[in-house]
């Protein structure tokens, strides 16, 4: 479910105006949507009733502190990957002691703060890793709680930028190495195996590829869980979202795969890995971020200037690359709607930011309606890694965020001050 619809012409986030949002509060402009969070968040986590489970939001989807505090109110955990993003869970109300700490390259500060702060576990990605966690640990005379990662060498058929289950990526450490991993890792007195964590990649529209990895590793888990005593197997995040037609489907935020065949929904996630997973008698974690975030926020933009040349009918719009990088980096597709309603012919358009780069484009030869100077366009599904990938490149503050609750909106984000752009920088003192 989400909570974007035309009520007449203007399109409604909940019960409040995108249109009135913009003129409020300016553009480019983030609006998330509360109830759908919560939706998504109560329907995935319900969906896996059978099992002992924590949903674990992976917040680098989007860090937002109101989105966080919606998630946290909802009993999510979360999966952090800095010191930056645990003190986040911490500032917006959330529990350490459901916090994962993931990543390839955690600094002895940030295992120190995690340690401090009594996380639930450590996603441990490589064995110099576990040993420098044990040895932050010793000193601090402290147990850590540790998973290992697996690279289950899967192929998770989705874009080579975000596919991380096969030996070709950075991420955790090869199958036919683990056992040998914890039986070293059992060794060392400060830390404590508390469970195995794997996670394929990253917008998964098929669930093949997420039950081949349980297949595969649900053998190994079950001995390492008699071993070690492990409390926990994660089977990460991934869960993929509707772009295309995002809003026109009805019921977005599930992929319903061609030709409306169910492939992909927390239901069917849910009956194809409950029966695998129920078995191992161990609590299980997911990671998911985009399944959360995604169709929860779109990005409001304003048409400055409608250019044609002999070839293409430009749309500029004042948002850019900064603000969305998605299209310009893994070539992603965004709907691209107008905020109020036009009829006519559709014009093939290029929507593109102001930036001096070609690549600051959103979309190529996308029939939209005849938009002109002034109007609002929404790229939809723009909640997970939107605002979090943006950047000031070209001196561009950063976007304003609004959370919305029924008719009521609160900005949640202020708009980067200009001055604050360079507020880290100064001259030189010999200059
Ligand atoms: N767990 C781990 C270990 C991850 O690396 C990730 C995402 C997740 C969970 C959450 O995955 P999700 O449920 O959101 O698919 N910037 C890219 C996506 C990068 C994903 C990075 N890792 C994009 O815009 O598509």
């Amino acid at each position: 479910m989400h909570s974007f619809r035309y009520v007449g012409k203007e399109l409604f986030c909940e019960d409040s105006s995108l249109g009135a949002l913009a003129v409020k509060h300016g553009t480019p402009l983030y609006v998330y949507s509360q109830a759908t969070l919560t939706d998504n968040y109560r329907r995935l986590h319900g969906a896996l009733e059978p099992l002992d489970r924590m949903v674990c939001f992976a917040m680098k989807s989007n860090s937002n502190l109101a989105v966080i505090r919606t998630l946290a109110g909802l009993g999510s955990g979360f999966d952090v990957v800095s010191a930056g993003e645990l003190a986040r869970t911490l500032a917006a109300g959330g529990d350490p002691s459901r916090c994962v700490f993931a990543g390839v390259g955690k600094t002895e500060e940030e295992i120190r703060y995690a340690l401090r702060q009594g996380i639930y576990s450590f996603n441990v990605e490589s064995e110099p890793e576990l040993r420098r966690i044990s040895k932050v640990a010793t000193r601090l005379r402290k147990i850590a709680p540790v998973a290992v990662r697996v690279n289950p060498n899967v192929d998770a058929h989705t874009h080579a930028k975000i596919t991380t289950g096969t030996y070709e990526n950075k991420f955790g450490i090869a199958f036919e190495s683990i056992e040998k991993v914890y039986a070293r890792a059992a060794r060392l007195p400060h830390i404590r195996l508390r469970g195995l964590q794997m996670h394929i990649g990253s917008q998964l529209t098929d669930v093949r590829p997420f039950r081949q990895a349980v297949e595969k590793v649900a053998p190994l888990v079950t001995r390492l869980a008699l071993r070690h005593g492990l409390e926990f197997f994660s089977i990460g995040g991934g869960i993929g979202i509707i772009y295309q037609d995002a809003l026109a489907s009805g019921s977005p935020g599930w992929w319903s795969g061609p030709k409306g065949k169910g492939i992909l929904t927390p239901e069917s996630y849910a009956a194809e890995l409950v029966p695998m997973l129920r078995p191992l008698g161990l609590r299980i974690l997911l990671e998911p971020g985009r399944f959360l975030t995604g169709n929860a926020g779109v990005l409001v933009s304003r048409v400055e200037y409608i250019k044609k040349t002999g070839k293409k009918n430009f749309v500029i719009v004042d948002a850019a690359m900064n603000d969305l990088i998605r299209p310009a980096f893994y070539d992603s597709f965004h709907e691209i709607v107008p905020v109020t309603r036009k009829g006519g012919a559709m014009i093939p358009s290029d929507v593109v930011g102001p930036i001096c780069e070609s690549g600051d484009t959103f979309a190529k030869d996308r029939p939209l309606p005849k938009v002109g100077e002034g109007d609002l366009l929404a790229f939809m599904s723009a909640g997970a890694y939107g605002s979090v990938m943006g950047s000031t490149y070209n001196s561009r503050p950063l976007a304003a965020e609004v959370l919305v609750h029924g008719k009521k909106a609160a900005v949640v984000r202020r708009r980067q001050p200009l001055a604050d752009v360079w507020g880290l920088e100064s001259t030189a003192p010999w200059q």
